[in-house]
């Protein structure tokens, strides 16, 4: 019968090894990373056993989506740059697979950190796996429950790889339990997302966008961007024409994700060549578009909102801290923390439900008292680093 030890167990380093700081990889690669990988690089400022490399894999490579977040959440450029860029899921994740495995043979690192749930996600967990070296996953467990989701997918194979799996919720630590994985690989730190909106909200600055007034709980915040949603032009246009309703008693901002864009030109929702910058109304409504948002400024406009409309899994969290009331354009949410604690509701798809939710929603309280869900106090990137630091050093 075949000896092994048991999977994670770090390596015995050599006493000279032990001497030489350990070597961690981060991987980013679209927006919802860089607010998440922020504070664990941090944390790990000052700590000399630990040399953290930053990979950029450039998914996302629009200097909206990605180099004036590192400019607003003070990290410093990354230290390898994939650009690997866009294409199908399986072109963009083989070409991540294809890039990566390079960076990993070349700083051969002790340990390979992956955060959410993009393609880059799952793309390095899987690289590094296959070479043995140990992946740490942060934001691990969290479950829709609906594989028809590409992060879904994502979610789950991560899962299955990591050695260390960081969740910030119980609900996760729950979820990989049921799949079987073994409690002691699983850390309950708590989000390291809002441990970048609690250090940089004083700072968050209103953005100049002249011509749509925004004063305090007097507009509401759209985004959409997922395909289940805005890839097919008539359910994209009924959505629209919900959107422009409430607009009507709220006006609503809505900046744009470079899909949503090109969507809502095929479904001739907007023309050809619209420059959204000019804030352009959709079909005479009071429902302006805006190009994507710094992180600075989206979070102003998150935290001054009356109401916010989303499909996206962050900005869930976001408005449970910030006590905005979120209406989440989905049929499910691996976030069902932020429904128990009272600020968001999942009002699914159809736009006649939208509506519905979207009256009631402005019709209550603008701002009600909510309690933060557990361990979101912005000490998780410590936690995190903390453990790093006694998993590859013990
Ligand atoms: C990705 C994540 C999603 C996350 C979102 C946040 C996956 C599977 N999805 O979706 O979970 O909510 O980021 O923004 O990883 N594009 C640009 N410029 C860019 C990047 C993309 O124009 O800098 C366009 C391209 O046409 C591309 C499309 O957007 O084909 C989609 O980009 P992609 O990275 O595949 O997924 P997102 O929709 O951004």
């Amino acid at each position: 019968m075949p000896v092994c030890l048991p999977r994670g167990t770090p390596q015995t380093y050599p006493a000279a090894r032990m001497s030489t700081p350990s070597k961690i990889v981060f991987v980013v690669g679209a927006r919802p990373n860089f607010p998440k990988v922020a504070p664990i690089l941090a944390a790990l400022r000052g700590r000399e056993d630990i040399t953290p490399l930053l990979v950029h894999t450039g998914q996302h490579y629009d200097p909206e989506l990605s180099a004036m977040f590192f400019e607003d959440l003070g990290i410093a450029p990354p230290d390898v740059m994939l650009g690997v860029g866009s294409g199908s899921h399986a072109v963009q994740t083989a070409h991540v697979m294809m890039a990566f495995e390079t960076v990993c043979l070349e700083e051969q690192p002790d340990a390979v950190v992956v955060l959410g749930d993009v393609n880059s996600t799952v793309a390095c967990a899987l690289v590094a796996s296959k070479l043995h070296i140990p992946v740490a996953h942060v934001e691990a467990g969290l479950r829709s429950g609906d594989r028809t989701m590409p992060e879904e997918l994502n979610r789950l194979v991560t899962d299955q790889l990591s050695e260390r799996l960081y969740t910030h919720c119980r609900e996760a630590d729950d979820n990989l339990a049921s799949e079987g994985v073994p409690a002691s690989r699983v850390r309950f730190v708590g989000n390291v997302m809002i441990d970048t909106l609690l250090r940089l909200r004083p700072q968050s600055t209103k953005p100049e966008l002249a011509g749509f007034d925004l004063t305090e709980h007097s507009y509401g915040l759209v985004t959409l961007h997922r395909p289940a949603l805005v890839d097919e032009p008539a359910s994209l246009r009924a959505m629209i024409a919900a959107l422009s309703e409430i607009s009507s008693d709220l006006p609503l901002l809505y900046p744009t994700h470079p899909r949503s864009m090109a969507r809502l030109v095929a479904a001739g929702l907007v023309p050809e060549g619209t420059d959204a910058r000019t804030l352009p109304q959709v079909a005479g409504s009071r429902l302006h578009l805006s190009p994507p948002v710094r992180y600075l400024q989206f979070l102003w406009l998150m935290d001054h909102a009356r109401l916010v409309l989303t499909d996206s899994g962050g900005i869930q969290e976001e408005t449970a801290v910030l006590g905005v009331p979120c209406l989440t354009i989905r049929d499910n949410t691996e976030r069902a923390v932020t429904i128990e604690q009272g600020t968001n509701t999942l009002v699914g798809t159809d736009p006649a439900d939208v509506l519905v939710a979207a009256a009631a929603a402005l019709s209550a309280e603008a701002r009600p008292n909510r309690p933060v869900p557990e361990l979101w106090d912005g000490g998780a990137g410590e936690r995190i680093a903390a453990d790093l630091e006694s998993w590859l050093r013990p």
